[in-house]
């Protein structure tokens, strides 16, 4: 096996989620359902839920300096912050100008990118774009959300599987090591836009008009979407493996979007990968969209589940539609 060198190597990682636990019992209490319905047809067993008080800057922030530290780099060393969020604090400024600010990354240009779950694929691609162009040296790549204050809390078909919290990635330039990203891979299909959206706030349905028509929340077709993430899941692994020699044989761990249990198991027979190579967390966070793949990385390598010598494969895939893959060699 002989893989393209990297440009781009992963420095360190870290993750947030708040401290209140919902459990599925606690959600049989708010809505029409129940522990073995949401277990069987999702995989989850609890999500974490943001206190009111709590912003997506404020968990973003907790999971930038914990992956600081584990690459042991400081706020002033980073050139660029970049946010994939659909529940930033704000329209504008954008969610990694307030990190930029509690951080105190001086040194740092900052903006947010918007693909939906596949939010974090997207920032690490860019950023990996602009180490590879030595337009910087240092990125810090997060995907965080507080999807809980956009779920309809009386819509079981929604509110049952969604999560918040924040994970976090120092992207820095390469050595001559062998380590860092190999390939990324990135789609999207706008043709799918209503499938899967949430229209509140924007210039389509400003905040008041939205609340009128009762579209200010998530809304999903949840057999429709569960089709195409499959779809495009695989579409995105076997892409990637091909262009770049590989089978999934090759691969040691997949680290797919959190979404639903079923369609991580249906990806994996898809693409022919051992489905004891697949990292799973949906049981204890739910759908945290941007944040499940960076969550997910941050928590494999501190348990050991991933470790240095590794080939990694990340996929994800959201609203949009938009999806990827990235390999990355430990
Ligand atoms: O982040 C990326 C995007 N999101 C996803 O990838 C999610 C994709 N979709 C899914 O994961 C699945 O479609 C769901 C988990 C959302 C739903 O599972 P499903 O197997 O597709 O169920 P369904 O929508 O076909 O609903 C089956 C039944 C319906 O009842 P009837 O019509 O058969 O009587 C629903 O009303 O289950 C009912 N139902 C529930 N029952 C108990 C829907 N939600 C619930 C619930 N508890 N929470």
């Amino acid at each position: 096996m002989s893989l393209k060198m990297p440009e781009t190597v992963l420095l360190g990682t870290g993750y947030e989620v708040p401290e209140k636990i919902l459990t599925n019992h606690d959600l049989e209490k708010m809505v029409d359902t129940n522990d073995q319905w949401i277990q069987e047809r999702t995989g989850i067993k609890e999500r974490r839920i943001a206190s009111s008080d709590l912003t997506t800057s404020e968990l973003c922030t907790r999971a930038a300096r914990k992956a600081l530290q584990d690459a042991n780099l400081q706020p002033e060393d980073i050139d660029l912050i970049l946010i994939g969020t659909v529940t930033g604090d704000a329209l504008f400024p954008s969610t990694a100008c307030y990190v930029q600010e509690k951080l105190g990354a001086c040194n740092a240009a900052a903006m947010d990118l918007q693909a939906a779950c596949a939010g974090f694929l997207y920032v690490s691609t860019v950023a990996d774009a602009f180490i590879i162009s030595g337009k910087a040296k240092v990125v810090l790549a997060i995907g965080g959300e507080i999807l809980s204050r956009i779920v309809d809390w009386n819509d079981r078909s929604t509110c049952v599987l969604f999560g918040d919290g924040a994970g976090a990635a120092i992207w820095g330039a390469a050595n001559d090591s062998g380590k860092g990203i190999i390939d990324t891979y990135m789609k999207s299909d706008g043709r799918l836009t209503e499938l899967l959206c949430s229209y509140g706030g924007g210039t389509n349905y400003p905040m008041q008009e939205a609340i009128e028509k009762n579209v200010q929340f998530i809304q999903m077709q949840g057999q429709e979407v569960f089709k195409s993430a499959v779809r495009a899941m695989s579409e995105a692994v076997l892409t990637i493996l091909k262009k770049n020699d590989l089978t999934g044989d090759d691969i040691d761990v997949l680290i797919p979007h959190q979404a639903n249990i079923r369609i991580m198991n249906a990806t994996v027979r898809k693409t022919k990968i051992d489905e004891n190579k697949v990292y799973v967390n949906v049981d204890r966070f739910g759908n945290t969209s941007a944040a499940s793949i960076p969550i997910a990385l941050a928590e494999a390598r501190q348990s050991g589940a991933i470790k240095a010598g590794q080939l990694v494969l990340l996929v994800s895939f959201g609203g949009g539609f938009t999806w990827g893959s990235l390999l990355l060699q430990l």
